[in-house]
């Protein structure tokens, strides 16, 4: 099937199975492997990007439902080599270890800062819910949310 999807700004053509992930074509048609393929059942949150700004998991997305969308990657965050404060922040407050889920979180939020910009610690931990860390017990996480939320004020 023959699809148009704009990637981090800047629109491309595929022709795919119909049965293609989003989540396959980001990364191995795109080469964007920063968007990691984790459970690929929609359980952990590695794989959240956006589409039309909200927070997808693309391993439950099929690419043909991105077809005519704008579709965000962990790649399209910094600009240049500047990172992005939610990036940055995440560094700061030693919220990566292994790194592996660190795109899904930063991927959601990204999307948490839009909706709420200054959330509580209750919303931050409800938010992230979907995303699953088995390193950094989340304390740190929600100390570079919150880092982030001051920055980007
Ligand atoms: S890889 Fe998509 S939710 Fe786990
Ligand atoms: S930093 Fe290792 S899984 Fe989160």
């Amino acid at each position: 099937m023959k699809l148009n999807i704009k990637i981090n700004g800047k629109p491309k053509d595929f022709d795919v199975a119909p049965n293609t992930l989003l989540l396959n074509l980001v990364r191995d048609d795109m080469d964007l492997t920063g968007t990691k393929y984790g459970c690929g059942i929609g359980e952990c949150g590695a794989c959240t990007v956006h589409m039309d700004g909200l927070a997808v998991l693309a391993c439950m997305v099929l690419a043909v439902d991105a077809d005519g969308h704008e579709v965000d990657t962990i790649e399209g965050l910094s600009d240049g080599t500047e990172l992005h404060p939610i990036q940055q922040s995440y560094l700061d407050e030693g919220a990566v270890q292994c790194g592996f889920c660190t795109p899904g979180f930063i991927m959601s939020t990204k999307a948490l800062l839009e909706e709420t910009p200054s959330p509580s610690e209750r919303e931050i931990r409800e938010y992230l819910n979907g995303n699953l860390c088995r390193c950094t017990g989340y304390v740190n996480i929600v100390k570079a949310v919150q880092a982030a939320a001051e920055q980007m004020k």
